[in-house]
């Protein structure tokens, strides 16, 4: 099978973007890896550390290999927003096929240390790595009350994003555009910044770039990203929430139900629609 690389490069060549879609348990993963095999399209599963830890390292490698064999797809594992060197290094020994390393808190000269270090390990075991410049905000605790405020700081700096290509030799990079994680009360999020992502592509070489925060952001925003350069986008949120809506929904309709087995599938084929629609709009169906 062909590797994680050879799909962004295609991407990035035709013009389309790679979904990854995160999960914490068997339910969401069934949902995506069905929605690949009916559009046949190469996918990467995330996990961040919490969803991780969830599941367990081990088990998230084994459950994807277990699918990979099965349905002799492209599908990958990515670390998400690996906070230390000394966890991507578990997430690399348990065998993920790429990790990200989120040191976008960090003074960009210590995000850039560990981000070297990390790369030279990854490297050694053919594990992609993807860094990050620039905060891309998060706030889950108001997720659907409030709008979200994006600081202009924040925004990833296309001088900076040139440099910290250039000295950690990263595969990917994820960029701070004016998408966060969550979802604005109003159910769309605001505008990306297209001219700010035209700037740092112009300076980011073959680097494969990555939007973050792909739940609510609106769709002639997506397509027009993917125009500019984008290869991956990321989505949780919006699976997250399809999945906890209908599950609320459906016990409340069958009360007396107590076997997971028969009132799971409803949930399943909510959260595989959405995952459906956006492999659609970033443009990786029949891509395999
Ligand atoms: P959303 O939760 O906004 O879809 O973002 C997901 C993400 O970027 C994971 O890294």
């Amino acid at each position: 099978m062909k590797n994680l690389k050879y799909y962004l490069k295609k991407a990035a060549k035709e013009k389309w973007a790679i979904g990854q879609f995160n999960f914490s348990n068997l339910k969401t993963l069934k949902a995506i890896i069905q929605a690949a095999i009916k559009m046949k399209a190469p996918v990467i599963l995330g996990t961040s550390e919490g969803e991780s830890k969830s599941i367990g390292l081990g088990q998230a490698v084994s459950l994807v290999k277990s699918f990979r064999e099965e349905t002799k797809l492209p599908i990958f594992l990515n670390l998400d927003h690996g906070k230390s060197f000394s966890y991507i290094k578990e997430a690399i020994e348990a065998g993920y096929d790429a990790v990200h390393f989120d040191g976008s808190k960090l003074p960009l000269e210590e995000n850039t240390e560990i981000t070297k270090r990390i790369v030279r390990y990854a490297k050694k075991k053919n594990v992609l790595v993807e860094g990050e410049v620039g905060m891309i905000g998060t706030d889950a605790s108001r997720l659907y009350r409030e709008r979200f405020e994006i600081k202009e700081e924040n925004l990833t700096n296309p001088a900076d994003a040139n440099k910290f290509i250039k000295e950690t030799n990263i595969d990917s990079l994820a960029v701070s555009i004016g998408a966060f994680h969550g979802i604005e009360v109003t159910g769309l999020n605001p505008r990306l910044r297209l001219k700010r992502l035209k700037e740092i592509k112009n300076r980011a070489g073959d680097t494969f770039l990555v939007l973050h925060g792909g739940s609510g952001t609106p769709k002639e925003d997506i397509k027009k990203s993917i125009k500019l350069g984008i290869v991956k986008i990321n989505i949780n949120t919006e699976l997250r929430i399809t999945y906890t809506n209908t599950l609320k929904k459906v016990l409340k309709e069958k009360p007396k139900e107590i076997v997971p087995y028969k009132y799971m599938p409803e949930v399943v084929r909510a959260v595989q629609k959405v995952v459906e629609k956006k492999i659609k709009l970033f443009g990786s169906a029949s891509k395999i």
